[in-house]
């Protein structure tokens, strides 16, 4: 593992108000950074005063999209802070890495880059209710040349950022259309894999959705245009006729950590979760028949967030009366009381730092 060096910045930023946060839009003090090349590997890690990075006009990012993220978060607690499966992530970011030829990241490298990140900046780990400290990974090829090629250099970032909710309504129903045009991705492509060229490619559609009143569109798929597949940039769970329904991993769906742990959630308390395809047809016929009984989004932004209307094909079905379903809340209580240290971590999921 590399050495990590560390400048502090020579003046610490004013803290935002905890109590009106948003999502993503303070940046902490300093920020982590690693380089790659081929014949040195991971190199020159080092903590940063907060700030732009230069980058050179040619870099292979700028022109064809090598990039991949994570999203994780780190929770206040009396001693220090816990983190939520970081691990899972680590992990994610390198099958994300493996599939557009960027440089694998060792854990150990992460980890170690991370903590001593947060640790430094750990007075901006926000403590009031539904907060959080949002780690921002990401990874970019940074080759200077124009040539398509698998990459040769990369760059490793860590940024961190106190949020709040990231829906400004916070935990409540919210519209969602059908998309029935654009596609978020197609089974072959880079669906399961978290970069930012399948969020560019969601940005039309959501603009559009947005145009017409709606938080977000369902993703169908891109060869039949018939089965769900995500919700605006989080997976997708249903629970119809007591069953709970959600998207396969066919290769065009992200596997969510946050998808990952509801299913072991409701599993444990008994209920029946089907991991297959489920398509447009079948869930507005459940809708029309109110055999449709919740439905809500999953993701580590919004953690868990209820869908309260369904528009396709100009009807509007309402789900669960526009109310956050039973099963809904519980699971965001769960989670989160996990997340935050208030509920028992029964399936040994928390990653605790101290640093007092
Ligand atoms: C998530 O919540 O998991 C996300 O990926 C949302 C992020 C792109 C803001």
């Amino acid at each position: 593992m590399c050495e990590i060096k560390i400048e502090k910045a020579q003046q610490l930023k004013q803290k935002p108000d905890f109590s009106k946060l948003g999502f993503g839009k303070y940046f902490t003090d300093h920020m982590f950074i690693a380089d790659y090349s081929d014949d040195k590997g991971w190199y020159n890690a080092r903590i940063v005063p907060f700030g732009y990075i230069p980058i050179h006009p040619a870099s292979t990012v700028l022109h064809y999209g090598a990039e991949i993220f994570e999203g994780m978060k780190a929770y206040k607690t009396a001693d220090g802070y816990q983190m939520f499966r970081p691990r899972e992530n680590i992990k994610r970011m390198n099958d994300s890495a493996a599939r557009l030829c960027l440089p694998s990241i060792d854990e150990d490298l992460f980890l170690n880059g991370l903590t001593t990140l947060i640790n430094l900046d750990y007075n901006w780990i926000p403590d009031s209710e539904g907060t959080s400290l949002y780690i921002r990974p990401f990874m970019f090829g940074n080759d200077e040349s124009l040539g398509v090629h698998a990459v040769h250099n990369a760059t490793f970032v860590i940024i961190l950022s106190p949020v709040g909710s990231y829906y400004a309504t916070g935990l409540s129903p919210v519209k969602i259309i059908i998309e029935e045009q654009d596609v978020r991705a197609v089974r072959g492509g880079t669906g399961y894999a978290k970069c930012g060229g399948n969020y560019a490619a969601s940005l039309r559609a959501g603009k559009r959705a947005a145009d017409k009143g709606f938080s977000q569109v369902l993703w169908l798929d891109g060869v039949e245009r018939k089965y769900i597949e995500e919700v605006g940039a989080m997976n997708v769970m249903f629970k119809i006729d007591g069953k709970i329904i959600t998207p396969e991993l066919t290769g065009s769906v992200l596997p969510g950590v946050t998808r990952k742990s509801c299913i072991e959630i409701l599993k444990d308390w008994g209920y029946d979760v089907e991991e297959r395809l489920l398509s447009v047809e079948e869930l507005t016929i459940a809708a029309k028949e109110n055999r449709l009984e919740e439905a809500w989004g999953t993701g580590t932004a919004a953690v868990v967030s209820p869908i309260g209307h369904l528009f396709y094909d100009n009807q509007d079905y309402t789900v669960s009366n526009n109310q956050i379903g039973e099963l809904t809340q519980r699971l965001y209580d769960e989670l989160t009381g996990i997340q935050w240290g208030k509920r028992e971590d029964k399936r040994n999921w928390v990653y605790k730092v101290k640093v007092k």
